[in-house]
């Protein structure tokens, strides 16, 4: 079997059109245009690419953007008082405050997470928001376990009684994407580095997650034959290369779908930031 290719750039671009469509019937309505502040904290190279793409797609939707970037040496002081003005700002329905933090703010990050405004976390990190989410009342969810789900619905990929497994147990990714696996009615495992017997519990699933950061992780022993199977993975491993936490070549061969890396999950994640500020601006005008 050839597992069909969940091409990530094909979903990314319905998301971002409903998004598109959502922020002009808002501002037609009532004259908000949806905006977005990002704040970068010193100058990690990666992190700046992954900033110009949010700044990118903002572009092509016509929302309302702001790049604020500061000193690698700024304070924690500093920082709260920048979100502070972001809050307070009307324009602004988004803040997303790139990670990681620069060495010595990293200490801080819970507190630098929690003094966004809730309404405006568009990462869907503050403990209100992962609160929300775990009552299955989240609307503001962390985008790429929501771009995720969002690609298994457009994809037709059934969720409701499949047996997922999630590999990986961070809150960014594994922890959300079982509470939403879940409100999907899927029976789901949350499989993690201590996890004994592994490949017996992954080849039971009916829709894989993998999200360890360990290059070719999953491989095509673990799979069960049919299985939809979603990178999360993106794992450097030469300078221009890209891999993902599968072993696309081995496990196309089994899976019955499957994400590739680059190209997949990780343009998800930017579109659905995209309609995570929309929902934002929505949430303001309550
Ligand atoms: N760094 C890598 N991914 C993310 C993300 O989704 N949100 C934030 N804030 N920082 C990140």
């Amino acid at each position: 079997m050839t597992a069909r290719i969940l091409s990530g750039k094909e979903f990314a671009a319905r998301i971002k059109a409903d998004a598109k469509a959502e922020a002009e019937k808002l501002r037609e309505e009532t004259g908000v245009m949806p905006g977005l502040a990002v704040v970068i904290v010193g100058e990690d190279p990666a992190s700046q690419v992954y900033v110009r793409n949010k700044h990118k797609a903002c572009e092509e939707l016509g929302l309302h953007n702001v790049s604020v970037e500061m000193p690698e040496t700024t304070t924690r002081e500093e920082l709260f008082a920048k979100i502070d003005e972001l809050n307070a700002d009307p324009k602004i329905h988004g803040i997303l405050v790139q990670l990681p933090l620069p060495k010595a703010l990293q200490s801080a990050e819970a507190e630098v997470l929690e003094r966004i405004d809730p309404n405006k976390d568009v990462d869907g990190f503050h403990p209100v928001n992962v609160g929300r989410l775990s009552n299955g009342a989240g609307s503001l969810v962390p985008c790429t376990p929501a771009g995720c789900i969002r690609m298994l619905e457009l994809a037709d990929i059934p969720m409701d009684g499949a047996k997922a497994v999630v590999i990986g147990r961070s809150n960014i990714v594994g922890k959300p994407m079982f509470n939403l696996l879940l409100q999907h009615n899927a029976t789901v495992t949350v499989a993690h580095s201590h996890t004994k017997n592994l490949a017996e519990i992954t080849k039971q699933a009916d829709i894989l997650v993998a999200a360890v950061g360990k290059p070719g992780f999953v491989t095509a022993d673990m799979v069960k034959p049919g299985a939809a199977v979603i990178d999360v993975g993106i794992n450097r491993i030469a300078p221009k290369k890209l891999v993902g936490d599968v072993d696309f070549d081995g496990v196309s061969e089994v899976a019955g779908a499957i994400t590739p890396v680059p190209g997949g999950v990780g343009l998800l994640t930017v579109a659905m930031l995209m309609q995570n500020v929309v929902t934002a601006a929505k949430l303001q005008l309550k």
